[in-house]
């Protein structure tokens, strides 16, 4: 059985790396470059595999919003993703990253039986990103 969460959340960030110079920057991720950067209203679904349990449900609804909201939102609603998120320091703010990121979150506080199973981000309408965790993790 698999439950997906929905959560919202927005920031702001932009895509720039102290490896390369302004102009590659520029080149590289384009408008996503520009100095002051720019936010987003992220969608974020967390997605649990597990069997339910005696009351019929395969995790607790409000235990898992504490979680997300307490790992997570906490630490990136209205903030600026290359400055107010330590688990971005030193990384590019791509969505791919902030997905890691957040996976790294929720696994280091995970206290439920079903496991985590994915973590998607929208970052708008024609962006998604997955990141799908294997059975061993
Ligand atoms: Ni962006």
């Amino acid at each position: 059985m698999q439950l997906t969460r929905r959560y919202r959340f927005a920031a702001s960030h932009r895509l720039n790396t102290d490896a390369l110079s302004p102009e590659e920057n520029a080149r590289l991720y384009g408008k996503c470059n520009n100095p002051f950067g720019h936010g987003h209203d992220y969608v974020l679904d967390v997605t649990l595999e597990g069997s339910t349990d005696d009351s019929g449900q395969i995790v607790n609804r409000d235990e898992l919003d504490e979680l997300v909201s307490r790992e997570v939102l906490a630490r990136v609603d209205h903030r600026n993703l290359n400055l107010d998120v330590p688990e971005l320091a030193g990384r590019v703010a791509t969505t791919e990253n902030l997905a890691i990121a957040i996976e790294d979150m929720l696994s280091g506080a995970w206290n439920f039986p079903a496991r985590l199973k994915r973590v998607r981000i929208s970052e708008t309408p024609r962006n998604t990103f997955e990141l799908e965790r294997l059975d061993a993790e």
